[in-house]
């Protein structure tokens, strides 16, 4: 027998017991003729001791950091308690040991503490694995696994696994795909998604159907992207938005609770997709905190009927804010006494590539009342008075203002808004908020293809109250310049995002289930009848035979797990991650293949 407990176990109430433990030699100290040797496995580290009359064996066998080793000793209680430890109330006096594998000298010590930095670490995963900074986050993962299949099977969802060698599903990158040998010349796409197996599902008759599953997408990476990636995959047939976000506003606050112990009893905030870009630039807007945008100027179009504040900005002969399309402000509470540095800094950092910006305007709202600003020259205090009285600015505040394009100039507010409430710690990673974002547009405009592309997926349904307007209206844009005025602008998504802290943790909709729309979706997207044959001709087919109305959602599992540990990179929630460029570092993929495997799939590379 390896072992009789494992090194997590042991304690004062086992003193006297003999144990046979096995695992990894953690570090080894010695004191005079005595060795103290931390031996590890998943379940915790234990401390042997080795008396002077093992020193022979030892010599003869020298033990070293990450060997694996089996021990049998007695415990005993230690005089030297280490309370951090489970079993830090005990000691195993070692009788008999043996060398179970050796160890070549790890290229990092396997402590929280150290871990050799990023490349090193990937490239040696298996021995980062060990660590118990990344098992904690692998053990939170599963736990988030385990408290999904619970739910869901308690609400009666079945787990149905769908191919991953298909046909592309257009989740809007670009997919992985995979030659096929007995079809030369002919390529599968690994799926973006299991949104259309989902949708057949539902035809079939599995009206509530889940799914942990691996997605597949060729885009740009970031720390909340991998190329390979697990959803929480769901659909459910008869059902409206809201039955949808009452069920997984339910799976979300159960995983809380299961994973986190957290009570959210409180109901999830709820805003449109419009409130959310007008009060914080963002369609992921993290509501922990305030510091809600003040739109001073802006196009009109873009927000129709919303209050224009443009009066308290105009006339005062400053040309930055005249000749701006948008102005918009915020305030960062208790910030009126930044230094000329501080400023200084933030105007620096509106002004990188990534955000943008050429500059940066500051009203100081004085502690006794006053106001200073970096447009003194222009703006009286009466003037920069009233503009901080509509932001709600308190004495103490500090009213930080872009001006630019409207695009830009928003994003640039999120952004900035973002980092002031990261420096001002309002972003804490253990408090959460619940967000769902309604009401998206159905389209987005691809501006270099002057044409319509779906904002979600073109299974998503407009708004019944939308119908009409898509149906009798011609989705060409005559004027791509005034493409915010084509009657298709306006029409709103049956589509809702789930966001925790600032990301979009999950994304779905309804869905069109009806042959004669969905041919109209596609239609709007540029698809001539033949391509949509091509391409979903099993969809349409399959909704001429009875299919039920339908929708889901779709949660980013690493996401979820991620901001559930407290950070924003998935990559230490998955086993084995790929780096920034896509590779797995450790196995050293993608790589060349062998002239015989192209021979057999009958293609010649050509390499551009
Ligand atoms: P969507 O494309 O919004 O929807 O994806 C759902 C969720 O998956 C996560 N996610 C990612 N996580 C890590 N790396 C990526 N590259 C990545 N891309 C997306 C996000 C996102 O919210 N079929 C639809 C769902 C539906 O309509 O039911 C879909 O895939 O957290």
């Amino acid at each position: 027998m390896f072992r009789t407990h494992t090194c997590g176990e042991l304690n004062l109430k086992n003193v006297n017991l003999s144990v046979t433990l096995s695992g990894w030699v953690q570090t080894i100290r010695k004191f005079g003729s005595i060795t103290f040797v931390d031996l590890r496995d998943r379940y915790g580290i234990t401390q042997l001791l080795f008396a002077e009359h093992l020193n022979e064996q030892l010599e003869a066998n020298p033990l070293g950091r990450e060997f694996v080793l089996q021990v049998s000793g007695t415990v005993s209680e230690r005089s030297n308690k280490n309370a951090h430890l489970a079993t830090g109330d005990i000691e195993i006096l070692v009788t008999d040991f043996s060398i179970l594998n050796k160890s070549i000298t790890p290229p990092f010590t396997i402590q929280d503490d150290t871990d050799g930095g990023d490349d090193l670490r990937m490239k040696y995963r298996f021995l980062d694995l060990r660590r118990n900074a990344v098992k904690r986050n692998l053990e939170l993962r599963y736990a988030v696994g385990r408290s999904t299949r619970n739910y869901l099977h308690e609400q009666q969802f079945m787990d149905i696994e769908t191919p991953f060698l298909i046909k592309s599903t257009p989740e809007g990158a670009r997919d992985f795909v995979v030659p096929s040998r007995m079809n030369p010349g002919q390529f599968y796409a690994l799926p973006q998604s299991p949104q259309t197996f989902k949708q057949l599902l539902m035809v079939s008759g599995y009206d509530r159907y889940y799914q942990i599953v691996k997605c597949f997408r060729d885009e740009d990476l970031r720390a909340d992207r991998q190329p390979e990636f697990t959803q929480i995959d769901c659909e459910m047939a008869f059902v409206e938005q809201e039955d949808i976000l009452n069920m997984f506003e339910g799976l979300v606050k159960r995983i809380f609770k299961d994973v986190k112990n957290i009570d959210y009893t409180e109901k999830a905030e709820r805003m449109t997709w419009e409130n959310a870009m007008w009060t914080y630039g963002n369609d992921k807007p993290d509501i922990r905190f305030g510091m809600k945008l003040c739109n001073l100027k802006y196009p009109s179009h873009t927000f129709p009927g919303r209050e224009d504040l443009s009066h308290l900005i105009s006339g005062a002969d400053f040309k930055v804010f005249d000749e701006a399309e948008s102005v918009i402000a915020i305030s960062a509470p208790g910030c009126s006494e930044y230094t000329r540095k501080q400023t200084d800094e933030l105007t620096e950092w509106v002004k990188r590539p990534q955000i943008g910006m050429k500059g940066l305007v500051y009203i100081k709202c004085n502690a006794d009342g006053s106001f200073k600003s970096s447009i003194d020259k222009f703006y009286s205090e009466e003037k920069l008075k009233a503009i901080a009285t509509a932001m709600q600015a308190q004495p103490g505040d500090l009213i930080l203002m872009l001006a630019g394009a409207e695009e830009r100039t928003r994003k640039a507010t999120s952004e900035l808004r973002l980092h002031l409430g990261q420096q001002l710690g309002l972003r804490q990673p253990h408090e959460f908020k619940l967000l769902w974002v309604l009401d998206f547009p159905l389209f987005e405009y691809a501006e270099d293809d002057n044409r319509w592309v779906a904002r979600h997926h073109p299974f998503t349904s407009p708004k019944p109250t939308d119908i009409d307007t898509m149906i009798n209206n011609n989705p060409v844009i005559e004027n791509p310049a005034e493409y915010l005025k084509h009657p298709y602008a306006n029409i709103k998504a049956n589509a809702y995002d789930m966001v925790l802290n600032g990301n979009e943790i999950g994304g779905g909709s309804i869905r069109i289930f009806q042959k004669e729309l969905q041919q109209k979706m596609f239609a709007a997207l540029g698809m001539d009848e033949h391509e949509q044959q091509h391409k979903f001709g099993f969809l349409l087919g399959a909704f001429e035979y009875g299919a039920p109305p339908h929708g889901g959602i779709a949660f980013g599992f690493d996401r979820l797990c991620a901001i559930l540990g407290g950070s924003e990179s998935i990559r230490d929630f998955i086993a084995f991650p790929k780096n920034n460029s896509g590779r797995d570092v450790m196995i050293d993929a993608p790589s060349a293949i062998d002239q015989k495997q192209f021979d057999e799939l009958q293609i010649r590379l050509d390499l551009k």
